[in-house]
């Protein structure tokens, strides 16, 4: 029987007192039932336990840098290996395809943070932007996964992650539009958990007097999710023994690429990295290092100046792998982490930011001007550490795969992730012998888009196609 809500106050009013966090119900008397409905459900999605080492470790104090000794770069696949087209390339490539015929791999996108860079109201795999026919993220991602099994000859399963403050509008957005054209029980929607906001004292911060200030807690989190949500058990129900992890914000991922996909699963790797050349010594991205023996993500603000601009003798970047966050993980692997779920932890990261908060001697809200809080969110690449089989760096052209959505202008916004949508596409076409008007600056006149349904990579386009023959570009050009 579900418990009263005298019942859910009892409890929620013992687990905040036992860790000093009563305030949390301070505005209690003053809520209606429907107030006291939100602020009880927040409270009941704070793990409490492992909260007073975190706040002493991380939020009362600055937790110690971690020291990971000498760093050097991690040995990886090029892009000139993979172009040589070797026999193990094409291998591995067989592999991965088969690996997608026989239903043995899902894609996983993570699409539970908050967007806040980017300023667009909703779940930003909501954002239109392809260039000419505005699809939204999901869309793009949806239709290679459907053309994906469409050449599998199977079904592939697609795992969505949401985070408490987007899943109800990310689950409408995709019931609206039929699940872009992927059987509803396809697509599995989990939820990641989330991490209170605190004052530097270690309070926990209220959003308002019947809501707790809440975030998602990293995309991290996936590990645990995975498992508390039973879709590892799921998946493995169902034979898929790979998953195929990208971020919500990169149009240009390829979801299921049988390159990747095969070479961790012939190296029997745990956790698998795409990444790019980097564009700059202080490009924000995390960089792929060893250390220890072991590799790891280190983030671009906390790679030492010294590292960030260091040259080989021939005057290349030292470390220039700038991870792109599309990783094959291995179900065992994330099976063996989260065996005991009460244990398993990946690292966490403190940021300080601005979190607006109810006062509590006035009830009124405040917007800070400068940071007051100390959020927490750990990172799965913090999982790389962990794997006990080398992981596969597979390089990529960052022309092809990677231009995330992740400001509002400028650098990594809609309109360069849009100008790259259009170039490879006229890059496509061009390979398959059609010719591109181009303006003085070398940029196709006008724009270009090719669905995924049509094309999932160059070779599926041909000059002799219908659609290709009488393309004429004084008009936006749409290969659907
Ligand atoms: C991230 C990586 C960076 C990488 C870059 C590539 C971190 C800390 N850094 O940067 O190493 O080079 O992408 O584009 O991740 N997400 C969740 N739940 C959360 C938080 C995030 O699902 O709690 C998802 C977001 O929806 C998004 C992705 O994770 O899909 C990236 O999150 P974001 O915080 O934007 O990472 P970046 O700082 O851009």
């Amino acid at each position: 029987m579900a418990a009263t809500i005298n019942e859910r106050y009892e409890a929620a009013r013992v687990a905040c007192a036992r860790a000093g966090q009563e305030h949390l119900l301070r505005f209690w008397s003053e809520l209606d039932d429907a107030r006291r409905h939100d602020l009880l459900s927040d409270i009941e999605r704070i793990d409490f336990a492992p909260l007073p080492g975190l706040i002493d470790g991380f939020v009362r104090r600055r937790p110690p840098h971690a020291e990971l000794g000498p760093l050097a770069p991690a040995p990886h696949i090029s892009l000139a290996d993979v172009r040589a087209d070797t026999d193990e390339i094409r291998a591995a490539r067989a592999a991965g395809e088969a690996l997608l015929a026989q239903g043995r791999v899902a894609a996983l996108v993570v699409a539970g943070g908050q967007g806040t860079r980017l300023g667009y109201d909703g779940p930003k795999g909501c954002l239109p932007v392809s260039p000419v026919a505005r699809k939204p993220l999901f869309q793009l991602f949806a239709e290679q996964i459907l053309a994906t099994q469409r050449r599998a000859g199977r079904p592939l399963r697609w795992y969505v992650m949401t985070s408490p403050g987007n899943d109800a509008a990310t689950r409408a957005f995709f019931a609206e539009r039929a699940h872009f054209g992927l059987a509803p029980d396809q697509v599995v929607f989990f939820q990641q958990g989330v991490m209170p906001a605190f004052a530097p004292d270690g309070r926990i911060l209220l959003d308002q007097p019947h809501r707790v200030a809440l975030s998602p807690d990293g995309h991290g989190g996936t590990l645990l999710a995975l498992a508390a949500s039973g879709a590892l058990v799921d998946m493995a129900a169902r034979g898929i023994e790979y998953i195929s992890y990208f971020q919500v914000d990169n149009p240009l991922v390829l979801c299921l690429d049988p390159l990747f996909l095969g070479l961790h699963a012939q190296r029997g790797s745990d956790i698998s990295c795409k990444f790019v050349a980097k564009a700059d010594d202080h490009e924000r991205v995390g960089n792929i290092v060893l250390a220890g023996g072991k590799v790891h993500v280190i983030e671009y603000s906390d790679l030492p100046e010294s590292l960030a601009t260091a040259r080989n003798p021939d005057g290349s970047r030292r470390f220039d792998a700038g991870s792109v966050a599309i990783h094959v993980l291995s179900r065992r692997f994330v099976e063996r982490l989260t065996a005991d779920r009460s244990r398993f932890a990946l690292p966490w990261h403190r940021a300080d930011k601005k979190v607006a908060y109810v006062d509590l001697a006035s009830g009124r809200r405040v917007e800070p001007a400068s940071p007051n809080a100390v959020k927490l969110e750990s990172f799965i690449f913090d999982a790389l550490p962990l794997a006990e089989m080398p992981p596969v760096l597979l390089e990529v052209d960052r022309a092809e795969e990677f231009s995330p959505v992740k400001n509002a202008t400028g650098v990594d916004s809609l309109a360069t992730a849009q100008r790259d949508m259009i170039r490879r596409a006229a890059r496509w076409l061009e390979r398959a012998g059609i010719r591109v008007p181009r303006d003085a600056a070398g940029e196709p006149v006008v724009p270009i888009e090719i669905s995924p349904l049509r094309a999932l990579r160059p070779g599926d386009l041909s000059a002799s196609d219908a659609d290709l023959r009488g393309l004429r570009f004084d008009a936006p050009v749409l290969l659907a």
